[in-house]
């Protein structure tokens, strides 16, 4: 050492431990066995498990399996509590919100500590990032409740939420879900993951000591037959929940039809792009962000690195260069980058993928360094020459692997991001803040970074698309999670007749008086030959309509997903179209008066019916280039542009009431979007909707952008619900149509908006942005700046 001069004892020198004392938190574990939390009183559990620290395998406390009494007794608390809390005003909810927000900051020290142990992540972490950020949740969320009366008048609470959340962000998964529901006049019962209920039990005394009225937040823990017992309680009104996409579609399954809201945050194979022309050294540092932050168990983690080819050697070394300094190690150091598993099992998942990949032909690059031969450690892992199919690039590792593969244009590098199920976030490297803003719109995704990796804020959405799930948790996006419009618009349900298929085609006069369905910016005969006839007000025969099959909603489908055209229009150009399709409209006024009156309207009910239709596209036409997205204040040197995307292929199920306006009232704002459709007219009165394409044809639709199908729901619902290529599905029918709707959404987890009860379509209150909100993605996209 003597001899040594300080160049050499800096490049020899290591770090010292740092380690945070446990004390406070281990004095607090004392009170193990836990229990429920309810009504804000604890309630003795039963059947207790151990949580243990992953770092040590050492058990820390035991926890409650909750049983389907105890959740009962927490949804019943929830909902005594509901009418009070609803009622307060926005200031006076926003007080126990904000201090709940200041219990988090003046606890923080031992919600990271406990954090740490209970998760495995590192202190570094929990103490800088998942604690503050939790506080800033609740923060965020005190001032929507003030301001929810007047930016939200329209909109109300749902009541009792029922929340399941997972075990890699447990506090601030608690406060994503927590805040937003309570700001907005709900109560809770949540269920933290068995593995991590630590800080949730901790946060229900920070509830008692912030004077929380009793039943408004309720913590049950327990596995997942208690996230079942929740999902499946019916005097729930809504689910949030985060976890794994498997889980996710068992939960629209067990909802679908059962009238509760849903949002889903579910896993994620997430992209990140390096272009050529990249800051490489600051890229690298964004990597070590993406999939090294809190041990790549981030459902968002940049697990899928892309390369231009020509930079990728030199970014592979730097990488690993950067890798060997990693440090790996007890969560509680503050020196540690990288922490333990959260379990044995998680463990072997990523060990047993990892050596798959390794055995079908990937080169393993990994971090040396020794592991503790305790606790659940596994190196920071790079994996190359892997292709695109192999399984390592296509399922969710959930660890600190990395997949690494190369492109060469832009163009390679969108189709290698979207080649994946799932579509939850994307970061893009580059100088060029054009070529960035310009792969950023085409990543299919919910929330994209640009130049920066794995950024959360309450006050920018997060959310995917795909099958990353649903729904958006922060920002103003957020909100409508847990709110519901006031007026619905309901009207009496019209009465309905089977139809019936009559496999006749042609007239008796030997014309084809069959009304074609609509695909492609063509009419075309229903694939199967048959048709049926639609009937007048007296029961007789208007003419044959085609009886579409399941061949023809593909054909539909297809069309709607080729017609790429229409979504890259402007919102003027789109306006454009639009306005021209409402005066071409009233151009043929008087015969679609005719059509309505042949169907048993009335001269005035009919007239009403076509003058407003005319009024209801140019209401949405007006709103193409107005429903904007917002620029999120976050707190850093970043904007975060919430952009209103179209969402693709939005398929549309027409109701009975208004044949014209409820298909006028549909179309409109799904197009004013920029989206593609497929339509599904009411089977008794088609007519109306089939007039309409020569509305289109001489107004510059492109081809493909609306599609009209016809025929018996009971034979179309099925395929068009179930489509891999439709992207939303807007149900309007009955109570069998939802359930049946929301079953077949589980396929790919399509959005879907449901309806069983019958509306009046003439109301004022029937245009609104509520419709706009159903015909966009929110992508949050994160930009810094400054040098
Ligand atoms: P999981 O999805 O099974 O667990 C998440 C939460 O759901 C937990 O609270 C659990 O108790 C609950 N749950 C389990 N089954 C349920 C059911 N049928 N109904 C209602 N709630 C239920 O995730 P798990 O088993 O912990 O991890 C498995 C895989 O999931 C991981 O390897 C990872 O790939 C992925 N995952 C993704 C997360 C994300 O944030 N996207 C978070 C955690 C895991």
């Amino acid at each position: 050492m003597t001899n040594m001069n300080i160049q050499e004892i800096l490049k020899t020198m290591d770090y010292g431990t740092a380690p945070e004392s446990q004390t406070t938190a281990q004095d607090w574990l004392q009170q193990s066995p836990f229990g429920h939390f309810i009504n804000n009183k604890w309630h003795k559990g039963e059947n207790h498990f151990d949580s243990i620290n992953p770092a040590t395998g050492e058990k820390l406390a035991q926890i409650s399996q909750a049983d389907e009494a105890v959740v009962n007794k927490a949804v019943k608390a929830a909902e005594q509590a509901a009418p009070k809390w609803q009622a307060l005003s926005g200031h006076e909810r926003a007080k126990y919100i904000y201090a709940l927000a200041r219990l988090i900051q003046k606890n923080a020290r031992i919600l990271s500590v406990l954090e740490s142990l209970d998760n495995g992540k590192p202190i570094r972490e929990s103490r800088d990032l998942d604690i503050p950020l939790a506080a800033r949740h609740f923060y965020h969320h005190a001032g929507w409740a003030q301001l929810l009366d007047s930016e939200l008048p329209d909109h109300e609470s749902l009541g009792v939420v029922g929340q399941v959340i997972p075990w890699n962000f447990p506090m601030l998964m608690l406060a994503w879900k927590i805040a937003p529901a309570i700001a907005t006049g709900n109560t809770v019962v949540l269920k933290p993951a068995e593995e991590t209920s630590l800080t949730a039990l901790y946060f229900a005394e920070l509830c008692l000591q912030a004077n929380l009225p009793a039943g408004v937040v309720n913590i049950v823990t327990g596995d997942g037959r208690v996230g079942e017992a929740i999902v499946n309680h019916p005097d729930i009104q809504k689910i949030a929940f985060t976890g794994s996409t498997a889980v996710g579609r068992k939960i629209r399954h067990a909802t679908a039809g059962s009238g509760k809201k849903l949002s889903l945050e579910l896993g994620g194979k997430s992209a990140f792009i390096v272009c050529e022309d990249a800051d490489l050294d600051a890229a690298v540092e964004g990597v070590v962000d993406a999939i090294w932050f809190n041990q790549g168990e981030v459902c968002c983690a940049g697990s899928r690195l892309l390369i231009q080819e020509s930079v990728a050697e030199r970014f592979e070394q730097k990488l690993q260069t950067r890798m060997a300094t990693l440090r790996i190690g007890d969560p509680l150091d503050k020196s540690t980058d990288v922490g333990a598993i959260i379990n044995k099992t998680q463990h072997q998942k990523i060990t047993e993928m990892v050596n798959m990949g390794v055995a079908q032909g990937a080169r393993i690059l990994q971090a040396p360094c020794e592991l503790s031969k305790a606790g659940y450690f596994y190196p920071p892992t790079l994996l190359v020459d892997v292709a695109p199919g192999d399984l390592v690039v296509q399922e969710e590792i959930f660890g600190p692997v990395l997949v690494g593969m190369t492109f060469r244009t832009p163009d390679e590098a969108v189709a290698l991001a979207n080649n994946s199920r799932y579509g939850l976030a994307a970061t893009i490297w580059s100088e060029n803040i054009n070529l960035a803003l310009h792969l950023a719109p085409q990543m299919q995704a919910g929330v994209v970074w640009i130049n920066c990796a794995n950024q959360f804020d309450a006050a920018a959405g997060f959310g995917g698309v795909k099958e990353s799930g649903f729904g958006r948790e922060g920002g103003f996006e957020g909100l409508f999670e847990y709110l519901k419009p006031t007026d619905n618009f309901s009207a009496k349900k019209a009465d309905k007749k089977a139809i019936k298929a009559t496999g006749q085609t042609e007239a008796t006069d030997g014309m084809d008086r069959t009304a074609k369905m609509y695909i492609g910016g063509k009419q075309v005969r229903p694939d199967g030959g048959y048709s049926y006839p639609v009937l007048d007000a007296n029961g007789d025969t208007i003419t044959q309509v085609g009886l579409g099959n399941r061949k023809d909603v593909r054909n539909a489908v297809e069309a709607a997903a080729n017609a790429k055209q229409w979504r890259t229009m402007t919102g003027y150009q789109r306006q454009q179209v639009m306005y021209f399709m409402a005066e071409n409209l009233s151009l043929r006024h008087d015969e679609f008066v005719a059509r309505l009156k042949a169907t048993g309207h009335s001269s005035a009910a009919a007239k009403k019916e076509v003058d407003l239709s005319i009024e209801r596209i140019n209401y949405y036409a007006a709103w193409c280039d107005k429903f904007d997205g917002r620029v999120h204040s976050v707190p850093m040197r970043a904007v975060a542009m919430a952009m209103h995307e179209p969402i693709g292929v939005i398929g549309i199920v027409c109701p009975a009431e208004n044949p014209l306006l409820s298909f006028v009232s549909l179309l409109a704002p799904a197009l004013a979007m920029g989206n593609c459709v497929v339509m599904l007219a009411d089977e008794h009165q088609p007519l109306p909707a089939l007039d309409l394409y020569q509305v289109f044809n001489t107004s510059d639709v492109p081809a493909g952008t609306i599609n009209i199908l016809t025929g018996q729901s009971a034979d179309m619902l099925k395929p068009l619900a179930g489509h891999l290529n439709v992207d939303a599905l807007w149900y309007f029918g009955d109570q069998a149509g939802v359930t049946l709707v929301e079953q077949e959404s589980c396929l790919n987890l399509k959005r879907t908006w449901t309806h069983a009860e019958a509306k009046d379509w003439t109301a004022n209150k029937a245009q609104n942005k509520t419709f706009l909100r159903h015909s966009v993605e929110v992508k949050n996209i994160w930009t810094p700046y400054g040098e």
